[in-house]
């Protein structure tokens, strides 16, 4: 758990140079960036180093899901890349995780920077009934795998705010990182299991990720103070 909660940008920009100039205007104010699917399939560990050097920590949000020799794997190149905290399936089981958690441990071992494994559960972008072939509440599911994570060694999950409670009193020692972020009248967009800023605190939250609010606002540097103010935070 972080003593203070953090906020993590989410840099879903289909350009490097976009990503790197979003960034830019963030530094100072935002301590953390994440680089996804989008930017990262597109620019390789060149934008995380990019990112590192302008004094970010790094979220690698790439939701490894593989065999556990591939993910532990995955979790070393992670590492190579510079990336601070990185994410991977809950829904991969304990072997995989376990092999994630070795491989990680062997680095900081060999005296290496290894990153913080955060394991995901339920997506933010599932409402109830909409996960094949799970016939659970979305937060009873992920109150499950979040019990699994902290069983097979994991630093943290990915969840909604909305479940942070209901984890934190099952999985005290997880960090709790949530997207689903929606400030008050903003736009939910895919994602279905939202919480403003504020509430997501109150409940517990340790990190909260935020894209499209900040991303496609018309003053994306002023939309994230207003974020962090509303999290009581006035700068990194
Ligand atoms: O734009 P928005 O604030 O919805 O972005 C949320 C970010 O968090 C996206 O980059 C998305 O990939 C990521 N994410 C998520 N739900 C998860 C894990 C990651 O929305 N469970």
């Amino acid at each position: 758990m972080t003593a203070t909660p953090q906020l993590v940008v989410a840099l879903d920009l289909p350009e490097k140079d976009a990503a790197l100039t979003l960034a830019a205007r963030l530094r100072g104010i935002v301590p953390w960036v994440k680089a996804g699917m989008e930017l990262f399939t597109l620019c390789g560990p060149s934008v995380l180093s990019a990112l590192k050097d302008m004094g970010f920590h790094v979220f690698l949000d790439m939701k490894f899901y593989d065999i556990p020799n591939t993910v532990a794997q995955a979790v070393r190149s992670a590492a190579r890349s510079g990336a601070d905290l990185i994410t991977l399936h809950t829904q991969g089981g304990q072997r995989m995780c376990e092999a994630a958690r070795e491989a990680a441990d062997s680095l900081r071992a060999a005296g290496q920077p290894a990153p913080l494994l955060f394991g995901v559960t339920v997506l933010t972008s599932f409402g109830p009934g909409e996960m094949p072939g799970i016939t659970a509440e979305p937060s009873a599911f992920a109150q499950e795998l979040a019990q699994g994570a902290a069983r097979w060694g994991l630093d943290g999950i990915v969840c909604s705010a909305q479940e942070v409670a209901r984890i934190k009193a099952v999985a005290p020692s997880l960090a709790c990182l949530c997207p689903g972020i929606r400030p008050e009248g903003s736009a939910q967009d895919d994602q279905r299991r939202i919480m403003t800023p504020a509430k997501a605190i109150l409940a517990g939250a340790d990190y909260l990720v935020v894209g499209r609010p900040i991303t496609r606002a018309d003053d994306p540097t002023e939309a994230a103070r207003r974020i962090l103010s509303e999290m009581h935070i006035e700068k990194a």
